[in-house]
Order: structure tokens, then C-alpha cells, then sequence
């Protein structure tokens, strides 16, 4: 079966001095029962890596180019992260879809850069407010995933976070039966494409404004293994619980 995955994108936040909340996480799951991951800054993704107590805690970077290397001014690459110490790489992220123009197309190329490093890639997808007040979530993100995910995506190599736009950030989450249709809708899209063995094994997270108050009735619907969380993975005090939550509905 699927471990659940409970992972934290710290975005643009975090300095030296938060390292000491990955080292909280350690010693508060010393044995966890799922797989946690957190994402820091590009800058912080060695640091973090060493400061962590044991290896519970894998590390990953929140973005990288599709290119092995050359004139890329302000880029990263999948092995210079993977060098740093990460383990995966958040992709397609609605805020570099947004800030950055990044296409599903190019989502692609960086997932098969990714993946030539033996990384993690953990493609995101989501509909606007607009897109679903016009009904067309089921289509917006079937397109997402459909174009983000190349051939040869499987469980060790590929994890999908579904993300409402308009839950990033923002506190508002989607009814649970809203969460229900996407994530079944998307186990349905990557059977039909990979085949219900493979389709089984890749892990599906939810994400926007997952807390520690939520957590536990996101976690018990169908096809969601995991959350993908911002603002609520900053502090060990607030992503732990999240954790536990996790470990609570395997
Ligand atoms: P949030 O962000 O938990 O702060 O809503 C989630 C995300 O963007 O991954």
C-alpha cells in the first residue's frame, strides 16, 4: 500500500535560525509510520539537510531547471539540489505557475530532469476560484496532470498534490466531498493512462490551508495520502501534529 506522505514547502521563509524546527521534528518522530519531507529554500537545503537528528526527515528543494547546466542566471539544477542534500523536488507549484509563467510543458521537462537525478518529483495541480465557480475543475486539472506528467511516471518516482488556488493561504478548504471528487478523479486519470498497478502505487496529496485542525478529517478521505502544507510546516509545534495526524490514519 501507499505510506502517506506528510510534506512541508517552507516557500520563502526560513533562515539559519529556523533550523532548529527541523531538529524539533526529528526528535518528535524519532520512528515515523509515514514519510516526511521538507522543502526549505534553495540555500537552506544543505544546511537543513546536515542540522537534521537522524534521517527522518527527508529534504527537498521547492523548484529547479530542466536543464543539466549552462546560462540559466538565478537557476538551480536537479543535480545541484540533489547534491545540497535533497531527495525531491516540488514542481509546478501554483505560485511559480503563476510568479514565473511556468506551463504545464515546461512542469514536464523539469519532472524528466528530476527524475534522471533518481529525485522525487511532486507535481502540483489546481484550479482558480474562477475555474471552479465555472465548473471546470475536473477539467483544469485532468489537463494539469495530463501534460505536467511524463511517460514513466510510478510510485518511487512521482507524487501528485492537488492545490486549490483559492485554498492556498488563504484558510479556505474545500468541502471534503470536493476533496473526495478531485482525488478520486485523479487515481481514475492515472489508471486509465498507467495502468491500475502503477496508478495504485503513486501517492496523491492534498494541499491548501491544511492544519493541525483539519488534518485528521482530510486525512480519512478516500485517495488522499498525505498533505502538502506552507504556512503550517514553518514551526515543529504546528507541522508535527499534522504528522501525527498522518500516522494516525495509516
Ligand atoms: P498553505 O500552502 O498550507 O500555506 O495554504 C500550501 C502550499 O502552497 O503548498
Amino acid at each position: 500500500m501507499r505510506r502517506k506522505l506528510a510534506a512541508g514547502n517552507w516557500k520563502m521563509n526560513g533562515t539559519l535560525a529556523s533550523l532548529g524546527e527541523v531538529q524539533a521534528l526529528s526528535r518528535s518522530h524519532t520512528a515515523p509510520k509515514v514519510d516526511i519531507l521538507l522543502c526549505p529554500p534553495t540555500p537552506l537545503i544543505w544546511p537543513m539537510a546536515s542540522a537534521r537528528d537522524g534521517d527522518q526527515v527527508m529534504v527537498g528543494a521547492q523548484d529547479c531547471h530542466a536543464n543539466t547546466s549552462g546560462a540559466h542566471t538565478g537557476d538551480v539544477s536537479a543535480a545541484m539540489v540533489k547534491e545540497a542534500g535533497a531527495t525531491a523536488v516540488i514542481l509546478g507549484h501554483s505560485e511559480r505557475r503563476t510568479d514565473h509563467g511556468e506551463t504545464s510543458e515546461l512542469v514536464e521537462n523539469k519532472v524528466n530532469a528530476v527524475w534522471k537525478q533518481d529525485l522525487l518529483a511532486v507535481i502540483c495541480l489546481g484550479e482558480t476560484l474562477k475555474e471552479r465557480e465555472d465548473g471546470d475543475t475536473l477539467a483544469v486539472v485532468g489537463e494539469q496532470l495530463a501534460a505536467s506528467t511524463p511517460e514513466g511516471a510510478n510510485g518511487e518516482n512521482t507524487v501528485i498534490a492537488y492545490e486549490p488556488v483559492w485554498a492556498i493561504g488563504t484558510g479556505l478548504v474545500p468541502t471534503l466531498d470536493q476533496i473526495a471528487e478531485v482525488h478520486d478523479f485523479l487515481r481514475a486519470e492515472l489508471t486509465a493512462r498507467f495502468g491500475e498497478t502503477t496508478a495504485n502505487d503513486i501517492r496523491l496529496l492534498y494541499g491548501g490551508s491544511v492544519k493541525a485542525s483539519n488534518a485528521a478529517e482530510i486525512f480519512a478521505v478516500s485517495n488522499v495520502d498525505g498533505a502538502l502544507v506552507g504556512g503550517a510546516s514553518l514551526k515543529a509545534d504546528d507541522f508535527s501534529p499534522i504528522v501525527t495526524a498522518l500516522e494516525a490514519s495509516v
